[in-house]
């Protein structure tokens, strides 16, 4: 079978890192694997003109959500033999669910396998917009002292409210590293956890707009859906704390790309940081580029080289049980059998 791997370009970093095995001279490192069986890989890193001329004979496609190849309608007619859409990580969302369902194909991710990678880096980008960290170290490599400039925006994390919007692998975790930070948490998420769960993750449960206007910093962890596309626009940053943080290392269309810009520019948030946009990669003339007070990343927080093994074991797993025609592990499941079946995706796909 023809295996077709859209990832990204490892370029110099690849040379001198055997270990980024996301990269796509490394292709996962699958391709021994692969090969010795018989199948071709080809790995692209080229995800519009490329992909497109190599959709007609494709068997399987992994792709990633940090260098997506958007799997569309249209690409998914343009692909006949196509059977089975790997994520090399978490989040489908680049994948058109519905048309992959109404063909039978098979769409499936490496659930939970950078998981703690994202929880680390939202708590790490927390930290470096409240404590206003970006500022303070500009003006070490620029060559200043100016302890009033960097002090006047920063605070304690201690005592404020952070909100968690989706309170699944991510957003659990999230929660646990903040419990050494002395916060009040709130979340949520459309399924209430037990009450069992709130204790042990000490969070209280509340309706979204409900949360937004109480909470100094507010995190995403939801997958982007139909019901999540553009969930914090105008009227939802507006409703957020003058002076708060938003956070967002789920997806880009979760906000409204310019009302965040307005929002920030007009001073109403205090920071924004994540590590993810729409589209990826971003054009250099993206508008959160330019915001001011972001502490924003590329999107890198899922693919730490621990990460990059755990999903290149995943999607060795997913492949050695589709070619012996065994079922692929449950939970990696997103869209089978003609349905979107994922709990997170399901609801916003059911009629
Ligand atoms: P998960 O499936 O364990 O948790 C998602 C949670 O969101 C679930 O509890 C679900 O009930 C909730 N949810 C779904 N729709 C919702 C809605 N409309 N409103 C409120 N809550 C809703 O997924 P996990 O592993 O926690 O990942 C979450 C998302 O984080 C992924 O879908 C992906 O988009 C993003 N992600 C980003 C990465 C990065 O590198 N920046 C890496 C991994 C995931």
């Amino acid at each position: 079978m023809k295996v077709l791997m859209v990832l990204y370009a490892g370029g110099e970093a690849a040379a001198h890192e055997p270990r980024l095995l996301a990269a796509a001279e490394n292709a996962l490192g699958l391709r021994p694997f692969l090969e010795a069986a018989g199948h071709r890989v080809v790995a692209i890193t080229e995800k519009e003109a490329e992909l497109d001329r190599q959709l007609a004979d494709t068997d399987v496609l992994v792709t990633t959500p940090f260098w997506p190849a958007y799997v569309t309608r249209a690409r998914i007619a343009a692909a006949p033999k196509l059977k089975l859409v790997l994520t090399a990580g978490v989040g489908s969302d680049h994948v058109d669910l519905a048309a992959a369902a109404e063909r039978g194909i098979t769409v499936a991710e490496i659930t939970g396998s950078n998981v703690v990678s994202v929880a680390e880096h939202a708590v790490m980008q927390m930290l470096t917009l409240v404590r206003n960290y970006l500022p303070a170290y500009r003006q070490v490599v620029e060559g200043k002292w100016d302890i009033a400039a960097a002090a006047a925006r920063s605070h304690d994390l201690e005592g404020k409210t952070v909100g968690i919007v989706g309170a699944g692998r991510i957003g659990q975790r999230v929660a646990i590293r903040l419990k050494g930070f002395d916060v009040d948490v709130l979340y949520y998420d459309f399924r209430r956890l037990t009450t069992v769960e709130e204790a042990f993750l000490q969070i209280d449960y509340a309706l979204l707009d409900d949360l937004i206007p109480r909470c100094d910093v507010i995190t995403l962890h939801c997958p982007l859906t139909p019901q999540t596309d553009g969930l914090f626009g105008k009227e939802r940053l507006a409703a957020m704390k003058p002076g708060a943080y938003l956070v967002n290392t789920a997806r880009g269309k979760l906000i409204d790309t310019n009302a965040l810009a307005d929002a920030m520019r007009s001073g109403h948030l205090a920071g924004y940081a994540g590590d993810v946009w729409y589209p990826q990669p971003a054009p250099s003339d993206h508008p959160w580029r330019q915001m001011p007070n972001h502490a924003l990343t590329v999107h890198v927080s899922g693919t730490t080289l621990e990460a990059q093994a755990r999903y290149a074991a995943g999607i060795k797993d997913c492949l050695t049980r589709f070619f012996a025609g065994r079922p692929i592990e449950r939970d990696y499941i997103i869209v089978e059998g003609g349905q979107v079946v994922s709990p997170s995706y399901r609801m916003a796909y059911t009629k």
